[in-house]
């Protein structure tokens, strides 16, 4: 049967990202355009400066992603675009682009959710590389970005059951709140895991918010915690132990976020635990998924870990594939939940 090949578009928050995704998992080609070095300067992500960041690259973005597959727009079944949750002046750009491109073209547009498109990076391989294993249903799935943390179960295509999610801070965005604690740069997760790993996780003994009877979680007593300790250092005007901080930090971070998904998967019967966002990384998340044996763990590679439009396109053909084709109004969603 001949392939059905899907053109993405994500610019939800400061990416601008375009990919081609051949039968959702195939990808042909990944063209991700970072503003992580124009935000640096505000120490996060400027809204304003975003969305006309995007508006700049948008279209070189999507012609190389094209050009890269070797495809035209006559040879696309679908154009999937990312409709939220995420930045409005952000998603608007990817969202009118992906209107301009159809117009006339007699090719549909599929609306996906971002947090979904990160989950579905799971079954995202290079078609120049062998497949990947696909993951298996049911599936405990983490999300950890840095606007979303939460618990999923998936016992279908494009079928979530929310089982929990963070109260206050999502995981990503308490990375970046104590990176900033610890005068570490933005993007605050890199910057921490790196600081890391000259540093003992068990120095300090932060707090590990366990929420015993729910499947949510919080991070902001943990942020609280590390903050406290950070002003007794300089009220005593002693240098900060940087390593030493940040390793603890992710330590707490880690911890919780593994035995929740495992004590998680066990009670729902997970045949697999799928890891996904910006969080998923970390590479101390990630060694703790893997030193565990009970369950097998999918996680993405870290080029499909942080935002990107591979995963849209792959979320986008199983919509696709059950007749979703949105009208050419269609608005963006800046809250939606998966
Ligand atoms: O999924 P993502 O790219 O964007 C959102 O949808 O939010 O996630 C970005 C988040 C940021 O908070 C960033 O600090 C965090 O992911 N992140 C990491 C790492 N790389 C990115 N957190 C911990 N360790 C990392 N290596
Ligand atoms: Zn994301």
């Amino acid at each position: 049967s001949t392939p059905v090949r899907i053109l993405a578009i994500e610019s939800s928050c400061d990416e601008t990202a375009a990919a081609v995704v051949e039968n959702g998992r195939a990808l042909l080609s990944n063209v991700v355009a970072t503003q992580i070095e124009l935000h640096k300067k505000y120490g996060g992500v400027f809204p304003e400066v975003a969305s006309r960041e995007h508006i700049k690259t948008i279209y070189a973005v999507i012609d190389q992603a094209l050009q890269q597959a070797h495809l035209g727009l006559s040879d696309l079944d679908a154009v999937a675009v990312t409709r939220g949750p995420g930045l409005a002046g952000s998603l608007v750009v990817g969202m009118n682009a992906a209107k301009g491109l159809v117009l006339g073209h007699n090719i549909p547009i599929v609306g996906v959710n971002h947090l979904e498109g990160h989950i579905y990076s799971a079954w995202v391989y290079r078609a120049d590389e062998p497949a990947t294993p696909e993951p298996k249903f049911p599936l405990m799935a983490l999300l950890v970005s840095g606007g979303h943390t939460e618990l999923n179960l998936m016992t279908d295509h494009i079928t979530y059951q929310r089982l929990g999610s963070t109260l206050d801070d999502a995981a990503g965005e308490a990375f970046d709140k104590v990176a900033r604690l610890l005068g570490l740069s933005y993007p605050g997760g890199p910057s921490i895991q790196k600081a890391a790993a000259d540093g003992d996780p068990k120095a300090f003994t932060f707090p590990r918010a366990r929420l015993e009877g729910t499947w949510n979680f919080s991070f902001s007593g943990l942020k609280t915690a590390v903050l406290r300790v950070v002003r007794q250092f300089e009220e005593h005007h002693e240098p900060l132990p940087v390593a030493n901080l940040a390793a603890s930090f992710q330590a707490a971070v880690v911890d919780v976020l593994v035995s929740k998904t495992l004590h998680a998967a066990r009670a729902y019967k997970a045949k697999e635990i799928l890891v996904a966002g910006g969080v998923s990384a970390n590479r101390a998340l990630r060694e703790a998924f893997l030193a565990q044996k009970e369950f097998p763990v999918n996680i993405p590679p870290l080029f499909l870990c942080t935002d990107n439009a591979a995963m849209i396109g792959a979320a986008g053909y199983h919509r696709y594939q059950r007749g979703q084709r949105d009208p050419l109004d269609l608005d963006v969603l800046p809250t939606w939940p998966l």
